[in-house]
């Protein structure tokens, strides 16, 4: 395999973590004895395929500077911004002098500590012929339900329906181009979604199912039974 492109990683980590009820954001609750964005930057890192890794991390975050990894050379702290799409267009400015605009960036979520090389690989060997890029994701077992009051306003046809995860892998220039076109537009929730609004249809890499993102706290418990798994 060869790979001639460069390869960037943002890890927007500037979430407060609302639906986790504890003490501090999620990303650095402690997830068998070491905080959560340590196991996510750690794997990042241990494939030795990125240049640089650009955290984006809130500008009053008491815990990051303590963490040892954030001295890390290949190691990039940036200031996170309102919403998450704010958070990654602030890790790709960060790289701006650095970064080719057909270089490859893969964004990954810091609540997303269960990423796997093989999953890396995987999509990185799926998309390096792509011109845009595209995301890992898994299809839906569930039936999923359009609703509206609380009351059923329609039923998705699941055979189209994937759920969306973390590396979304894009081109530097066509990334930041569409992100900074979406800017306070509700609807970009994840990289994938700002280059469909600029009309591009992003591949789909089926990725593995223990990649969960840390959102309850029952989630932590079936995160560490994962890392033991793996
Ligand atoms: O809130 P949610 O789970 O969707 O967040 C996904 C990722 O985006 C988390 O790693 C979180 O820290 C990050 N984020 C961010 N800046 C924000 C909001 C979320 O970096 N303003």
């Amino acid at each position: 395999m060869t790979r001639t492109s460069r390869f960037w990683g943002i890890v927007p980590a500037a979430g407060v973590g609302k639906r986790m009820q504890s003490d501090r954001p999620k990303q650095y609750l402690e997830l068998a004895g070491t905080p959560v964005i340590e196991h996510t930057l750690t794997r990042l890192l241990s494939t030795g395929i990125f240049e640089a890794i650009a955290v984006a991390v809130s500008t009053e975050d008491p815990y990051w500077p303590d963490l040892k990894i954030s001295r890390h050379p290949a190691i990039v702290t940036t200031p996170g911004g309102k919403e998450r799409a704010d958070s990654v267009l602030s890790g790709l400015n960060s790289l701006r002098d650095r970064a080719t605009d057909e270089d490859w960036v893969l964004v990954h979520d810091a609540a997303r500590p269960c990423i796997t090389a093989e999953d890396m690989n995987k999509l990185i060997d799926h998309l390096t012929a792509e011109d845009v890029g595209g995301i890992l994701a898994l299809p839906s077992h569930d039936t999923l339900k359009h609703v509206r009051e609380n009351r059923i306003a329609g039923t998705l046809d699941r055979s189209h329906v994937w759920r969306a995860l973390t590396p979304q892998m894009f081109r530097y220039g066509l990334l930041k181009k569409a992100l900074e076109a979406a800017q306070g537009n509700p609807a970009v929730t994840d990289e994938a979604s700002a280059l469909e609004l600029a009309g591009f249809h992003p591949r789909i890499v089926e990725g593995r199912p223990d990649n969960i993102k840390i959102t309850r706290p029952e989630d932590l418990a079936l995160a560490q039974f994962y890392l033991e798994q793996q």
